[in-house]
């Protein structure tokens, strides 16, 4: 049994949880102190949990649970940049990357400053039109090569934040032919390529590269000047990328933690500056409160322990993240990496097999969507599960947005209370789903910087409570390595160390090839 298990808390929660699964959701909301009990601000956020399937009770114990396991200390570890990931004997420095200049400098402080300025530079030189292509015109569009953490965090923020004035950020993540497809409709000489990569050395990525730069060179011919066109963003400092510039973030930061480094540079080419600053000064607001606030006012903790609570507790195997703006399409997509590649893991700090489930899987999409696709089964199938609901106040399609907020109030409340019928039994929907409530005043490079902070500490709280490593992923290896046996024996090569399952589908595969 783990350190966490053994907590007084863990067992006093178990009680509480055997009370409130016996409770209806009627009696729970009876409670004319729930109300004004259940929600908080931070900065320009309300959260609000008025619909958590618990009680005053359950989570004073759940608290309780918070402070046995110290998360504000674990917290502040991240922050000063002790080695929370001992399995590669690295920090988590995310943190780092948008703390307010002090005069403490360290090597660490040094370096972000250092690339930070010089990415600000090259953005606002492109932005200003004083950074030109090979043939003297200015970059109208951005190809930002990448996957995962090197995709996904540019591409939430741009994709939430950057309007019809933004230089065109287009995204080439997997390998495929769709990068052909993108490149038909751009000009070469206005085109600048950013190859983000925190390794370099993920196939898709240097594949992709590679195509970008012969669709290039095809385009202008050899002689181009490839240094106008191809910039680089990494944690490897062992390329030689010739007079091409490079951008470096340290190794230190998860690439799922990236997008406040130099992997944000199609951010910073988008927003400009003072966009990307704001992002900073959000999530470093968000670090102040998750560092500096008791767990029961901590909002990253009370995600954290809501999540324990529906997942080990309450036997939800399942979270939904459900944005109700159009411009958090991508939020889901950002936070299924961002928990999923922290948190999905079944071996403990020590070694041992994990002795509880660690993060449910994440899913979800942009709403109203989801509800003409599953939300029958949230609300009529068989599965437990919680869910985040994400609305914005101010918006400036005030009827639209509306419509979607009102949506968003309707499903996290049939959700919760469900809904009796008892004639017609086909249209009964049990409820009992727990869910929050993240409100942000307006969507901007502030509150989104927040936001994403927020479920950054959650994550990191949830991996302390499961004593888990939150900050390496082996688990996607195996495949990498195994996939580049496979794609040779596709070719024609030996497959005698694959199962007779794979190589009988090769074989198959190979006989249908059209030759
Ligand atoms: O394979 C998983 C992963 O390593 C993610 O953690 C990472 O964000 C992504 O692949 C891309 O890695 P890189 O930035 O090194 O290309």
């Amino acid at each position: 049994m783990s350190s966490t298990q053994r907590t007084s808390a863990w067992n006093g929660i178990a009680q509480h949880a055997k009370r409130v699964i016996a409770t209806s959701a009627e009696d729970l909301l009876s409670d004319p102190r729930r109300l004004q009990s259940s929600r908080l601000r931070v900065g320009g956020i309300l959260l609000d949990y008025g619909y958590q399937y618990l009680d005053e009770q359950a989570l004073t114990v759940l608290v309780d649970l918070a402070e046995e396991k110290d998360l504000l200390t674990y917290l502040r570890r991240v922050a000063d940049s002790d080695q929370v990931n001992p399995i590669e004997g690295r920090a988590a420095d995310h943190m780092a990357l948008r703390a307010a200049a002090t005069d403490d400098s360290s090597e660490l402080s040094d370096t972000i400053e250092r690339e930070r300025t010089k990415m600000f530079e090259f953005a606002e030189a492109v932005r200003q039109q004083e950074f030109r292509g090979c043939t003297g015109k200015p970059i109208e569009d951005v190809v930002h090569i990448g996957i995962g953490g090197s995709h996904l965090g540019p591409a939430l923020v741009c994709d939430a934040l950057a309007d019809a004035s933004s230089i065109n950020i287009h995204y080439v993540t997997n390998y495929s032919s769709r990068s052909k497809q993108i490149y038909e409709r751009l000009d070469p000489s206005t085109t600048l390529f950013s190859v983000a990569s925190k390794s370099y050395t993920t196939p898709e990525t240097l594949r992709n590269a590679s195509r970008a730069r012969s669709w290039f060179s095809s385009a202008l011919g050899n002689a181009a000047d490839a240094s106008k066109h191809f910039v680089h963003i990494t944690a490897n400092r062992e390329i030689d990328f010739g007079n091409e510039l490079a951008f470096y973030l340290p190794e230190s930061v998860g690439g799922r933690f990236s997008l406040w480094s130099a992997m944000g540079l199609p951010i910073a080419i988008a927003l400009g500056t003072n966009g990307f600053e704001a992002l900073l000064e959000g999530a470093r607001n968000m670090d102040r409160h998750a560092l500096n606030t008791k767990p029961q006012l901590n909002a990253a903790i009370l995600l954290a322990l809501f999540t324990i609570w529906n997942t080990n507790f309450l036997g939800a195997t399942s979270h939904l993240i459900l944005p109700y703006h159009p411009s958090l399409g991508l939020f889901t997509r950002y936070v299924q990496q961002l928990e999923m590649e922290s948190n999905g893991k079944s071996t403990t700090l020590d070694g041992a097999n994990a002795t509880k489930h660690t993060t449910p899987v994440i899913w979800g999409n942009e709403e109203t969507d989801g509800q003409h696709a599953w939300h029958q089964l949230l609300h009529q199938g068989t599965h437990a599960f919680s869910a985040d609901f994400v609305g914005i106040v101010n918006d400036s399609d005030v009827d639209s947005n509306h419509w979607n907020l009102a949506n968003l109030l309707a499903q996290s409340e049939l959700l919760f209370t469900g809904h009796e019928s008892a004639d017609e039994p086909h249209k009964s929907m049990p409820g009992r789903h727990s869910s929050s409530l993240l409100l942000l005043d307006e969507l901007d490079a502030k509150s989104l910087g927040a936001l994403v902070a927020l479920y950054e500490h959650k994550v990191a709280c949830l991996g302390h409570l499961w004593e888990i490593n939150s900050f390496d992923q082996w688990g996607v290896e195996k495949g990498k390595s195994l996939a580049d046996q496979i794609e040779q024996a596709l070719a024609g090569g030996q497959d005698d160390s694959l199962s007779a399952t794979t190589r009988e589908l090769i074989h198959t595969i190979r006989g249908r090839a059209q030759k």
